[in-house]
């Protein structure tokens, strides 16, 4: 059997658990180990659960490594990429999952022909349904692309974008799940305006919109489906023509922006 592929974790939070769970579900041939900054009981936790190695510090483990994926905030960044740059090798892949930085700027940080990438996943990861985008820095071999591959692939389904796109379209796969998780909360919030439980409100809306997202799954076309709920001059119609009147679409077109606006911040601060 081959040799295991060493993949370091830098940052042990929601995404990595996402991320590393995916893959270890997946029976990728790898040997995963994690490490954070600070917490220490969650780092002690997700080793007793997954079979994962663990390191309060990443530098000693970094020289055995094959991918080290970034999983820490973007403002942490400049100062880990700071410490790698003395200590990298030329076989070594980084991958970075930061929201705001893309292989401009990891290439800037690291030395000239280190192989980078991009990979945005969303925290569907964690049921491998991520809708994830990437891009590739110019020193990605064709061997660790096709290694990236078996990464994402382990964790959803993934586009391949420019770097520009990826900065412009995070904001529809990695942060609009919060906004449809929040049209839930506000259905459910309208629901138990008619006197039922909270119980019965969350089965309600849950159950509609996992059916819903199953229609769209087998149909993959949303503007048919919307038609088929709404006769002409009907009630469906009336509460559309609410949203319109109240600039819905324009409204999520803004939403997409200011959480543009703030990855760009977070990407340069
Ligand atoms: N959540 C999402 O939906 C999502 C989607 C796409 C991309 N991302 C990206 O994924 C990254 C992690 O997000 P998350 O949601 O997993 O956040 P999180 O749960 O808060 O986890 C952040 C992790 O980074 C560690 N960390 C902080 N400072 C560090 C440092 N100086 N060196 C090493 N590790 C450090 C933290 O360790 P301690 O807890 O010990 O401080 C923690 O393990 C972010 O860059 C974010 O932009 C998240």
């Amino acid at each position: 059997m081959q040799k295991p592929l060493h993949i370091l974790f830098i940052g042990a939070g929601r995404m990595a658990e996402a991320i590393f769970s995916g893959m270890l579900q997946n029976e990728l041939n790898v040997k995963i180990t994690i490490s954070n900054h600070r917490d220490q009981e969650r780092l002690h936790t997700l080793g007793i659960k997954y079979p994962v190695q663990t390191v309060s510090n990443w530098v000693n483990i970094f020289p055995q490594a094959d991918v080290i994926i970034l999983a820490c905030p973007p403002s942490v960044h400049d100062k880990v990429l700071d410490q790698m740059n003395p200590m990298i090798q030329s076989h070594q892949f980084v991958i970075t999952v930061a929201a705001g930085i893309g292989p401009t700027k990891l290439e800037a940080a690291l030395p000239k022909g280190t192989a980078v990438a991009w990979l945005m996943p969303n925290t569907a990861a964690d049921v491998r349904k991520s809708m994830s985008i990437y891009t590739f820095g110019q020193y990605v071999t064709k061997e660790q692309q096709a290694l990236f591959q078996q990464i994402v692939g382990a964790i959803g389904t993934a586009e391949q974008l420019t770097e520009q796109q990826v900065h412009d379209l995070t904001a529809i796969t990695g942060s609009a799940p919060a906004f449809l998780y929040h049209f839930v909360e506000a259905l459910e919030q309208s629901a138990l305006s008619f006197g039922i439980t909270k119980e019965q409100a969350r089965k309600l809306v849950l159950e509609m919109v996992i059916g819903s997202a199953a229609m769209l799954d087998k149909h993959r076309e949303p503007a048919q489906l919307r038609e088929q709920v709404t006769s002409p001059g009907g009630a469906t119609a009336a509460g559309l023509a609410t949203l319109a009147d109240n600039q819905f679409v324009d409204i999520i077109g803004q939403a997409v922006d200011a959480t543009n606006k703030r990855a760009k911040q977070q990407g340069q601060e």
